[in-house]
């Protein structure tokens, strides 16, 4: 039907007759010629039609956006002063000789180049949203990392291998979407939150090197970088360790990097413990690009009388800690920092301190700050020491249980890096690794695997890990991004005994261990290797490499915040024949569009 692509048509075919398919993207009556922008996912030419080829002249003139058209004409220079350096068809443009509609279009509910477009209704029209050119870069995008992924996986002995989608449940920490079965009436297949365990059968299988690239479901609160179901790239080998698993990861994504985006990342990725991490930005993905640190000052603190600094001081669960601002003393006014305050207080903190520093050859009299009246000069000036602070500077305090100064303090240095456009460098990567084992939930009164349950621990005898659980660390890893987790995985637990153990930990009892993951505990029994793995997010990686803000900008047809499809109107009822056979009974009402529960 064409003979090139509409965004390829270039000088080096002037004189030449070509055949052309696309969508009006723009028409322009000049009064007696007629100019059609035609558009193909390479990108626009320009086609002219005049009324000397008459038939084609007379349905130039019935088109409109978004129809459908087969274009013949010749390629020839546009006159001089009208090109267009931009874009590659620019010097050239094509005096179209015949013009067939293959299709007409409604008018579309958006203009394709309007960059303010509520997302649902893009997402109503997704195969519109689509056509437009910076979407379809990010989709071959895409397709060029797992192109990539693919490549060097296959040059690496790792063999593709799919496991099941209607599953039992694979715990991942968040809800199962769960399928109700037809045959088994009353019993429910879960959909995998990742193919963690039918990876480590995989390696018990003797297939010694797998990956994937495989849809995940989680039914969680979503946000920008999260989706019910998402794609993972999913790794998993064996007789590995860590050290040796990392540079075969860094290697993998070094070469998409290279490949896809030609950016060349670090030879060696940096390695932090998440001790250290939480110590120095607050958080387990810290955002390296951001160059402020938390000092801790509690030791300076405890014996204060200013109550809000000397309780969590003394506090074993507690954390006080300073986040100096370079220059912020001009940078930030008064109002903003009421704003922080403010900001800090979503994350439960209960109020934001600082000190301005605007001389310190004057000592207390060149300092600004609500708390100064609060503090002996011992623990200023060690604070001032500690934080190495110069004229000029911000100093803000958090004090508090530790998860709220790390939740609130993390969060305030991230939006600083933003406000006072403070990010260095384009590409921080790093590993984060020796998280707790276990994390201890009050609300549940028990403990909870940071990573998952499978991930092995770094203590290899039982008792000692039974008798302090916190003291345990885990062997797991994830792959930080920017600020962003953008993979994570461990090495596993290869021994039963260990396995039972972690359960057992977990609160996770005999009789519930078998009926849940009785077939891991036995396949454990029959010759498993020492293996290990992770996962990477695709969509988030994708994200980040495009430049998106959100990872529904590199899913096709994605889900909205609540978890449905403005496209499909997915989820939507099933009929009564369909629940009788699944022998379901509602106790919601199906109502018009979505179910509400019936009083
Ligand atoms: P984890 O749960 O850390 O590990 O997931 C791996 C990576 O998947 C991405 N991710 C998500 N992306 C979009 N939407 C979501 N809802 C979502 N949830 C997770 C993140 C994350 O780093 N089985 C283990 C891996 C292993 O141990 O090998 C697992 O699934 O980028
Ligand atoms: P107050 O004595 O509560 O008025 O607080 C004095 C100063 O300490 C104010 O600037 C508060 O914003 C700040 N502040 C109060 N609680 C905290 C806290 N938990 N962490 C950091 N600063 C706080």
């Amino acid at each position: 039907m064409r003979s090139h692509y509409c965004g390829q048509v270039d000088t080096q075919l002037l004189d030449e007759t070509v055949t052309l398919c696309g969508w009006v993207h723009r028409r322009r009556d000049h009064g007696g010629v007629i100019f059609i922008d035609l558009r193909d996912r390479e990108g626009l030419v320009q086609v002219v039609f005049d009324p000397d080829t008459a038939e084609a002249f007379a349905n130039a003139e019935k088109v409109r956006n978004e129809y459908v058209l087969r274009v013949i004409g010749r390629v020839r220079r546009r006159p001089a002063g009208t090109e267009n350096a931009d874009i590659r068809t620019g010097q050239i443009e094509i005096l179209g000789k015949q013009l067939d509609i293959l299709n007409a279009a409604e008018t579309p509910p958006f203009q394709l180049d309007d960059d303010d477009i509520h997302e649902d209704v893009r997402l109503r029209y997704r195969y519109i949203d689509l056509r437009r050119p910076h979407m379809f870069a990010r989709f071959k995008l895409r397709h060029q990392v797992t192109q990539a992924m693919r490549r060097y996986l296959d040059d690496n002995g790792f063999m593709d291998i799919e496991t099941p989608m209607l599953t039992k449940a694979t715990p991942e920490g968040a809800r199962d979407y769960l399928v109700p079965s037809r045959t088994h009436n009353g019993s429910f297949f879960a959909l995998p939150q990742s193919p963690q365990l039918f990876k480590q059968l995989l390696m018990m299988s003797g297939m010694d090197r797998y990956y994937q690239i495989v849809r995940c479901f989680r039914d969680e609160d979503l946000r920008a970088d999260r989706q019910p179901e998402f794609t993972q790239l999913d790794l998993e080998l064996s007789f590995i360790d860590e050290p040796t698993l990392r540079n075969i990861m860094e290697n993998l994504v070094r070469y998409v990097f290279k490949h896809a985006i030609h950016v060349d990342l670090p030879e060696s990725f940096q390695v932090m413990t998440y001790a250290e991490a939480i110590r120095r930005y607050a958080s387990d993905k810290p955002d390296l690009r951001i160059p402020l640190e938390l000092v801790d000052i509690a030791d300076l603190l405890n014996n204060v009388e200013f109550k809000v600094f000397a309780a969590p001081a003394q506090d074993p669960k507690g954390r006080v800690a300073a986040l100096r601002v370079p220059g912020g003393n001009d940078k930030l006014s008064r109002k903003q920092i009421d704003d922080y305050t403010q900001f800090v207080s979503i994350y439960g903190a209960k109020g934001l301190a600082y000190i301005k520093v605007n001389e310190l050859a004057k000592g207390r009299d060149g300092l600004q700050s609500p708390i100064l009246k609060f503090l002996p000069d011992e623990a200023i000036n060690g604070i001032l020491q500690r934080t190495n602070a110069q004229d000029g500077d911000l100093i803000f305090f958090g004090a508090d249980k530790a998860k709220i100064v790390n939740e609130s303090l993390g969060a305030l240095r991230l939006k600083l890096g933003e406000d006072l456009n403070l990010r260095q460098g384009d590409w921080r990567i790093l590993w984060v690794t020796d998280f707790p084992m276990f994390e201890w939930d009050d609300k549940e009164n028990r403990w909870f695997a940071m990573h998952h349950p499978f991930t092995a621990p770094n203590i290899d005898d039982i008792n000692t890990l039974k008798n302090d659980p916190e003291r345990a660390l885990s062997r797991g890893y994830d792959m930080v991004l920017n600020g962003s987790e953008i993979g994570g995985g461990s090495i596993r637990i290869h021994r039963p005994d260990m396995q039972n153990a972690v359960f057992e930990i977990l609160g996770i009892g005999e009789t519930e261990a078998r009926e849940k993951f009785g077939f891991l505990l036995d396949a454990l029994k029959y010759g498993c290797p020492p293996h290990g793995g992770m996962a990477f997010g695709l969509d988030r990686l994708v994200m980040l490499m495009a430049g998106a803000t959100s990872i529904r900008d590199v899913i096709a047809f994605p889900k909205t915040q609540t978890a449905s499809c403005p496209l499909t109107a997915a989820p939507s009822h099933a009929s009564d024949a369909q629940l009788r056979e699944l022998g379901i009974r509602l106790k919601v009402k199906q109502t018009d569009n979505k179910s509400e529960t019936a009083e």
